[in-house]
């Protein structure tokens, strides 16, 4: 089992007060921010671009991840390194060229990332594991937070956990959508050692703090 880290998601986060939302994160112990990139178009809803990012990059000290759900994401890896992402996550369903893409994100110098809806296969990522630092496995259809997990998924985790230990390189799996302290612990078995939780964190009756340190409780 590899040592888990919380991931807070800053999405259904009081937009109002971001930066300071995003320094409750921080303060909540949180491992990284990640920052869901949504286009409307990709998925049917629409949330921030690297101006937003940026703009918080003062009020955190831990990692940013730019999870773009987004049409065509080539375009706009630049904006979100430049706005303090330390790694670039694409969806291989939005890119044709994966692999010259991911060489696009390591050429910024940042980690690079893919993520695989529910209904794509473990398998799309055999011939691009040497360009990769990250896979996100979505525990659910991407677009909201506060979804219900798809435990289905944990059987993909294990495969891609297979398929990156088969390989011998050093990619780390990621977990997203529906994380909370009932489904945690699965998919950390499942082989997922970063763990996305949005609204497990941003709703807690307690607050941010006492939900990660729920999660953490959960994880070990
Ligand atoms: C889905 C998003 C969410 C978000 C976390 O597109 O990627 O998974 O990060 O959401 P919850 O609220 O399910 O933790």
């Amino acid at each position: 089992l590899k040592e888990p880290a919380v991931v807070g998601s800053v999405l259904g986060a009081d937009y109002a007060r971001l930066g300071a939302e995003v320094a409750d994160l921080t303060g909540a112990g949180v491992g990284r921010i990640q920052w869901d990139v949504m286009d409307r178009l990709f998925v049917p809803n629409m949330t921030f671009g690297p101006d937003v990012v940026g703009a918080c990059r003062e009020h955190s000290d831990v990692p940013f991840e730019a999870h773009l759900m987004v049409r065509d994401p080539d375009p706009m890896l630049a904006d979100f390194v430049a706005a303090g992402c330390e790694t670039i996550i694409v969806h291989a369903e939005t890119c044709p060229h994966l692999l010259r893409t991911l060489s696009a994100i390591r050429e910024l110098g940042a980690r690079a990332g893919v993520a695989l809806n529910p209904s794509t296969p473990a398998e799309f990522l055999r011939h691009v594991l040497s360009g990769l630092d990250q896979v996100v496995v979505m525990t659910v259809n991407p677009g909201f937070g506060g979804q219900k997990y798809i435990p289905a998924m944990e059987e993909k985790v294990s495969e891609v956990r297979a398929l990156v230990e088969r390989a011998g390189v050093p990619v780390q799996i990621e977990v997203d959508g529906g994380i909370s302290t009932r489904t945690a612990r699965a998919a950390w078995y499942a082989g997922a050692e970063l763990l996305v939780a949005g609204r497990a964190v941003l709703s807690h009756p307690d607050g941010k703090r006492a939900a990660v340190a729920e999660l953490h409780r959960v994880l070990t």
